[in-house]
């Protein structure tokens, strides 16, 4: 199935209008490095690549860079596109890992390709990415990439420890975000600051920057899950609930609903198979939407939203300073 997903793909677009040649610059990049000898390497890896997906990592990457020296050397399109390439395998994996058949508005690599080809291909962008991070010779650009692959890693595991356990709390909800989602932000910004020999007390703005723009990433993905438009968010909604996952919305009904709904989302995270067409999906929707469990956790990506663009007070006024602080508001307010 192919769905439409241009209109709201248009506003990101608008969005990053400003750099629009270094994200072509960066297409070119990502083109010319994913290419391997192995015929279903290429088929696999440009199925997904050329679908598209918002780049919303790399840019941070190259708008801050921007924003740190005004230019932006060619070391900073690689990083962007090893940036980008880790996300792309974490991708493949984890829609083989949820049992996912639509991404970018198209089936999934594993639907189309089967579980085998989409993590072997997966485990060919990590080492295209490493390939292309080493060339860069910058032992602190190895050293953050390489720690932030690894917990990306121990994310998605704690995740899988989570799923159909309804006694997850927030604490632990919140740390598998830190760790799958966030990290990556937080890298993709932080390598801008150590590109661009700032200083400490910068670079851990940076850092901050791209941590909690990335934490309410991650909590609006989960708001999506139950709130958005398959059609428009180019990927099913309902996921989350029909893999027993318990993501803050679920937890926020186990703590506040009436005992009717925490017995049947407890139910529901434990055994899982709820999909859209199950009876019982809407139920589930209306503990959620009613009793304030989307607004709990739209108040918690807000203050993540605010954190991020506090952290950017260093920098000077910019067009590019203020292209990031509108993304800040773009993790959350996105619609895809
Ligand atoms: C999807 O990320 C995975 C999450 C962290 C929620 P994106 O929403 O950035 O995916 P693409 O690259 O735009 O498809
Ligand atoms: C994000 O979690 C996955 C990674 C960071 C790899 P989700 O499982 O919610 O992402 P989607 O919804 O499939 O894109
Ligand atoms: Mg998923
Ligand atoms: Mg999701």
């Amino acid at each position: 199935m192919v769905v439409q997903t241009q209109a709201i793909t248009q506003t990101k677009k608008d969005i990053l209008a400003l750099i629009r040649p270094d994200m072509e610059r960066l297409n070119e990049v990502v083109r010319t490095t994913l290419h391997s000898e192995v015929p279903l390497v290429n088929q696999v890896a440009e199925y997904l690549i050329n679908a598209g997906g918002k780049r919303l990592r790399p840019a941070i990457h190259l708008l801050l860079t921007r924003a740190l020296q005004k230019e932006c050397p060619d070391t900073a399109y690689t990083l962007a596109a090893v940036v980008e390439f880790i996300h792309t395998s974490t991708l493949l994996h984890d829609d083989v890992v949820d049992e996912s058949d639509l991404r970018r508005g198209r089936q999934t690599a594993n639907a189309l390709f089967g579980n085998a080809a989409s993590v072997l291909v997966g485990d060919f962008l990590y080492s295209r990415s490493f390939q292309m991070m080493v060339s860069v010779q910058s032992m602190r650009v190895m050293d953050i990439l390489a720690d932030a692959t690894n917990v990306i890693a121990e994310g998605e595991v704690l995740q899988l420890l989570n799923v159909h356990d309804p006694d997850v709390t927030e604490a632990r909800y919140m740390q598998v975000i830190h760790y799958k989602t966030a990290r990556l932000f937080e890298a993709s910004a932080q390598l801008s600051a150590v590109m661009s020999a700032c200083t400490p007390e910068q670079e851990n703005a940076c850092a901050a920057y791209g941590r909690h723009l990335g934490a309410a990433f991650q909590l609006a993905d989960d708001i999506l899950d139950y709130a958005g438009d398959t059609a428009v968010l180019g990927k099913n909604v309902g996921d989350d609930l029909r893999e027993g996952k318990p993501t803050l919305p679920l937890i926020y009904v186990l703590e506040h609903g009436s005992d009717t709904e925490k017995v049947m989302v407890r139910a529901a995270i434990e055994n899982g198979g709820i999909d859209q067409a199950h009876s019982d999906f809407s139920t589930v929707l209306t503990a959620i939407t009613s009793g304030g469990a989307l607004e709990y956790t739209r108040q918690l990506a807000q203050r993540e939203v605010s954190a991020a663009k506090a952290a950017l007070a260093f920098l000077p006024e910019s067009a590019y300073k203020q292209v990031l602080l509108d993304l800040a508001d773009y993790a959350l307010a996105r619609e895809v």
